[in-house]
């Protein structure tokens, strides 16, 4: 990861035009998995080119899977099938990418060879024992730090399916145990407290492996194969949210998104935004590679405070960053409860947005699952990212409707699910500039 790099963000817009959003990255990364493990050649269009996700294709590669990078946003992965991949000698960095991490973790718990999976400063915080106590289960031998990576695993153990009911509802938790269940014997069974994104259900579909889902619960058998497909991968839903809270807040804004991924197990922040009053439409909804996709078309819109329902926390749990950011600008106050899962992403999201939203004069109460925001001005100030990327383009877009400038510092890790951002932003009308 390269030097430091802090950012002022202005007051800017109207924002106007189209906004080519990059690819899904939760899609990117289940597509080379599947395909790196697939008898034949599947080519992804629309690969996210971020940092994360080009993690997990190196290390798809040090297991001796040959993947060709064609153009930009397109890749070509030489399958090795099912039990085809080889061992590596040095440990797997999957970077700043719990996804890639905690997936990886499933597919190599059930080979025959040792694998160790490290990763960034940040990584190395997040929790692992949700996914290495319920594969222990399966007959996985994990070693980890006190629950924490590095994780050593064990090659050569022999694996059986479970029926697990998941503690919380993690996507990441539920596709690392359907993954590992693809090498086990028996039936793997997963049953979700909330139904989560079924992205590796559909895909493992799609690759013609036997599974039956709906929503909250996944269920397959070991000793198939997966064929070969080529994969689309939409536009990432996460990051056209930035874009709509942006031009939702700026007055005399429009901007359109086309071909955004629209799983409804996503976009728990278009009912949210829509709930606070927003103008949002969906135009040309289609279905691309097995997803129902769309063009969001956003328009400048008065935003008022909600008492956020629970029941969308788990379809919008990547954009609670970007949601505080429209519910400081709306009027009367806006309550999440809920999300305590925010507590152990790329950084703790309730305590990082509170600290940041505090330095710009926000009123915002800090609560163990969630926040109370009372909407108001936005002051000028200075603010954490703590290298979190959602952090730092969340408080891009509130400098837009900052009193003065907002500085954010350390905004390198941006370029794990969107790089580009800041040229894209300034494209349509943000005011982004390095702070140096
Ligand atoms: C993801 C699942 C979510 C999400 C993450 C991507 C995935 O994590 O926050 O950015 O691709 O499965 P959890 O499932 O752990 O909540």
């Amino acid at each position: 990861m390269s030097a430091r790099l802090d950012w002022l963000s202005g007051a800017g817009g109207p924002l106007h035009g189209s906004v080519a959003v990059p690819g899904d990255k939760s899609i990117s990364h289940r597509a080379l998995m599947l395909a790196a493990i697939a008898e034949g050649c599947s080519r992804i269009r629309g690969f996210l080119e971020g940092e994360d996700t080009r993690a997990t294709a190196a290390v798809l590669a040090q297991l001796g899977v040959r993947i060709e990078a064609p153009t930009e946003g397109e890749r070509i992965v030489h399958g090795e099938g099912l039990h085809g991949l080889r061992g590596a000698t040095q440990p797997l960095d999957c970077g700043n990418a719990g996804t890639g991490m905690r997936l990886l973790a499933g597919l190599l718990a059930g080979q025959s060879f040792d694998s160790v999976l490290v990763g960034d400063a940040s990584l190395s915080k997040r929790p692992m024992r949700r996914v290495t106590d319920p594969l222990a289960q399966m007959g996985a031998r994990i070693d980890s730090h006190d629950g924490l990576p590095p994780l050593r695993l064990h090659g050569g153990s022999a694996l059986r399916g479970i029926r697990y009911e998941l503690p919380v509802a993690s996507a990441q938790v539920k596709s690392a145990l359907l993954l590992a269940g693809l090498y086990a014997q028996g039936t793997t069974e997963i049953l979700e407290p909330h139904p989560t994104r079924d992205y590796t259900e559909r895909m493992l579909a799609a690759f013609g492996w036997p599974i039956e889902f709906a929503p909250g619960r996944a269920r397959l058998d070991g000793g198939h194969a997966l064929r070969a497909v080529d994969v689309e991968v939409p536009a990432d839903f996460s990051s056209a949210a930035f874009f709509l809270v942006a031009a939702s807040i700026v007055p005399g804004s429009q901007l359109r998104m086309p071909g955004v991924g629209l799983n409804p197990r996503r976009t728990g922040l278009l009912q949210a935004l829509r709930l606070m009053g927003a103008d949002i439409v969906v135009e040309r909804e289609r279905e691309a590679g097995g997803e129902p996709v769309g063009d969001l078309v956003v328009r400048h819109a008065p935003l008022h405070g909600i008492e956020l329902p629970v029941a969308l926390v788990p379809d919008m749990i990547d954009e609670f960053p970007v949601l505080f950011i429209a519910a400081a600008v709306a009027s009367g106050r806006t309550v999440v409860r809920g999300a305590a899962e925010l507590r152990v992403k790329e950084s703790d999201r309730i305590a990082t947005m509170a600290a940041g939203l505090r330095a710009l004069g926000v009123r915002i109460e800090e609560t163990p699952d969630g926040a109370i925001v009372e909407g108001g001005p936005i002051g000028a100030g200075t603010v954490e990212s703590l290298t979190d990327h959602r952090i730092a383009m969340s408080f891009a877009v509130a400098g837009l409707r900052a009193i003065g400038p907002v500085r954010i510092n350390d905004c390198r890790h941006v370029a794990t699910s969107f790089p580009g951002f800041r040229e894209l932003a300034n494209g349509c009308g943000f005011a982004l500039r390095d702070a140096s």
